[in-house]
Formats: C-alpha cells, sequence, structure tokens
C-alpha cells in the first residue's frame, strides 16, 4: 500500500492521540502516506462545507506534541447512518477517489461495525479499540480504560475524605455502558465497600442492609460505586418496594426512568443513613492518558500499520497478556464481555461488613 487513512470515531478517549501518532509514524516508516479523516465517518464522507474540515495528510510533524494529549485532534462522533449501505459504498467510493488503500479506524464497537463493512466492500481496514468502556472481549484492555479508572481513583479518593468527615454513605456512579469494568477496578482500587455492574444481579434491599451494617461496624464512610448500566440487573421489583415503604413514592415517580440518584435516595432511606450520590460524567472522559494508555496505543497503532503494510486486513488488534493479537472482525462480534466474578468476590472480602 502506498496511503492509508485514520480516523477516530464514537466517544473520545484518552489515548487516541498516542495511537493516530503512532499509526502515521509506523506507515511513514513503511513509505506509505496517511491521511487523516476527522469527525469519524463522517470526515470520510465529506460532510463538511470545507473539505479541509474533512481530511488532512498528516505528517511526522502533525503528530508531535500530542502523545500526552487526552481527546483526538482528528476530532470523533457517531455516524448512525454509515449503517446504510448506500453510505458505505458512498465512503468506499471517497476514499478510492483519494487513493486511499487502507484504513485504520480506532474507536469501539460501532467503530468496528463500520471498518467491517468498508472490509467487505473492498478498501481493506484495521480497527483499534479505544474506548474508555473496555467492553471488547476480545481483547484484555481498551485504549483509555486505564485512564478512565485511574481518574475515577483519584476522584473517589475526594469524595472519601468528604464521606469520611461527615460520616455519609456516597454513590459514585461511573461509566462502561454495558460494562462493569470501571466500577468494579475503581471500587477494588479505592477500598469501596459495594459495587453494583450490569453483570452481576443486585437488590436494593440487600444494598442498604450492608449500608447499616457497615455502619453499625463502626465504618465512618460506605463507599458504593455504581456503574451506568447496573440498572439492568437491579432485580428488586421497585413498585412492590413502594407499596411496602411510602416514603418511596416522592423519589420514584416514573421506575423506568429512574436516575442513579435516585437509587442513592433510596438506599438513604432503607438505610436511615445519610448518602450523597455523584454522578462523575464526562471528567473520565477527557484528561492526559496514563503511561499504560499511551503505551498499548502505540503498541496497537503501530501493530495495525504493520499489518496493512503487508497487506493483511478486516482484522481489530488487541492484547492478551503480554501479546498483540489480531481477530477477525466477525470474531470481534461474537464475543460477550464478562465481568471477572473474582475480582466482584473481592470488594466484598475487603469490604469485611459482615464477619
Ligand atoms: O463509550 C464511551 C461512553 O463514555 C460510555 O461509557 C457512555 O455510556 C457513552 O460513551 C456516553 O456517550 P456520549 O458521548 O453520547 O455522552
Amino acid at each position: 500500500m502506498k496511503r492509508i487513512g485514520v480516523l477516530t470515531s464514537g466517544g473520545d478517549a484518552p489515548g487516541m492521540n498516542a495511537a493516530i501518532r503512532s499509526v502515521v509514524r509506523t506507515a511513514l516508516h513503511h513509505d506509505m502516506s496517511v491521511v487523516g479523516f476527522k469527525r469519524g465517518y463522517n470526515g470520510v464522507l465529506m460532510r463538511s462545507q470545507n473539505q479541509v474540515d474533512d481530511f488532512e495528510i498528516l505528517t511526522a510533524r502533525s503528530v508531535s506534541d500530542k502523545i500526552h494529549r487526552g481527546g483526538t485532534f482528528l476530532r470523533t462522533a457517531r455516524c448512525l447512518d454509515f449503517l446504510d449501505p448506500q453510505v458505505q459504498r458512498q465512503a468506499v467510493s471517497n476514499l478510492h477517489a483519494l487513493g486511499i488503500e487502507g484504513l485504520v479506524c480506532i474507536g469501539g464497537d460501532g467503530t468496528y461495525k463500520g471498518a467491517d463493512a468498508l472490509t467487505n466492500l473492498g478498501l481493506p481496514c484495521i480497527g483499534v479499540p479505544g474506548t474508555i468502556d473496555n467492553d471488547l472481549a476480545y481483547t484484555d484492555y481498551t485504549i483509555g480504560f486505564d485512564t478512565a479508572l485511574n481518574t475515577a481513583c483519584e476522584c473517589l479518593n475526594k469524595i472519601r475524605e468528604t464521606s469520611d468527615s461527615h460520616e455519609r454513605a456516597s454513590m459514585l456512579t461511573v461509566m462502561g455502558r454495558n460494562c462493569g469494568d470501571i466500577a468494579l477496578h475503581t471500587a477494588l482500587t479505592c477500598g469501596a465497600e459495594i459495587c453494583m455492574i450490569p453483570e452481576i444481579p443486585w437488590d436494593i434491599i440487600d444494598v442498604a442492609e450492608r449500608v447499616k451494617w457497615g455502619v453499625l461496624r463502626g465504618k465512618r464512610s460506605m463507599i458504593i460505586v455504581f456503574a451506568e448500566g447496573a440498572l439492568s440487573s437491579l432485580t428488586t421489583d421497585l413498585e412492590k418496594l413502594c407499596a411496602e415503604h411510602e416514603e418511596l413514592h416522592d423519589i420514584v415517580p416514573h421506575h423506568n426512568l429512574i436516575t442513579s440518584s435516585q437509587i442513592a435516595m433510596i438506599i438513604e432511606k432503607l438505610s436511615g443513613h445519610e448518602t450523597r450520590s455523584t454522578v462523575l460524567g464526562y471528567i473520565q472522559r477527557g484528561g492526559s492518558p496514563s503511561a499504560r494508555d499511551r503505551l498499548l496505543a502505540t503498541q496497537l497503532g503501530a501493530h495495525a500499520a504493520d499489518l496493512l503494510a503487508m497487506d493483511r486486513s478486516g482484522l481489530a488488534v488487541g492484547v492478551r497478556g503480554t501479546n498483540l493479537i489480531e481477530v477477525p472482525f466477525a470474531d470481534v462480534q461474537k464475543g460477550e464481555h464478562t465481568a471477572d466474578s473474582g475480582l466482584a468476590d473481592l470488594v466484598d472480602i475487603m469490604a469485611v461488613i459482615r464477619n
């Protein structure tokens, strides 16, 4: 290949810039030129008024001073109509017109679906896992997860100090979509007492009981980590609960629209212990990537460019143990991410609430 493209798509993740840098410099090493597309697949579809805003040639210099920066300098977006085959064909035709022979797509599951479709239409693609969620089963880690985890930890350390001073319980909601990895790892590394994740069923009465027990045991703060997707694994019948506890009527006006802050309020009512809620949100998406994420991004970006230089495509790169791997896109979709139940058990063991 003489010319390849690179783009970032989906939610931004710390380390995406380091991955772009690595793709560019490795491609240059293989005598391939690189075009960077902006706003994910939107750039390939050339949807801006001005082409300079859709793509640019990337040189070794264009990616200097980027490895330590959060976000993505190519910018990112979700492009829902990229599922349309007509739109995909337009993308392939645009890429061919620019002389692009291969494309590195950095992002998560949605990004890979687009890359798979382009490959099947004759435009060879490689996927690089860039998402804080760590929700891709084929790879141990995704770029951005480690930084998001460190950010969540730093924030939770601060929350614990205030919780401790006021002798309150605190519930921290972290991101992760349908994956509990950020929550579980944050809970373990910060010594949280309770963690709710989408992969493991939980009951709100049991959580409230554990808060009560913790307080009785003399814990000054009770830290609860809540994965944003954990409502899906709540087993409690909230309607029944509300019928039994009149004071909950105001808190749960529409059960299917309950927020994590309302969950914290229910825990407070049931446990009788003041419980505050903090939703971390985008704080965990931004920020300078950790050393581990910079390293992973550099290795995976280089691996992706190496594969294209060898005329290999239709693959997603990743890491298993200490090995760099590549798997066909079809296999990425097959695997379902599962939570490490051993880690979940460790949260309970470390919390020492009941024994
Ligand atoms: O996939 C990354 C992620 O931050 C998820 O954890 C979260 O559910 C989602 O993106 C939020 O998306 P948006 O960028 O639309 O706010």
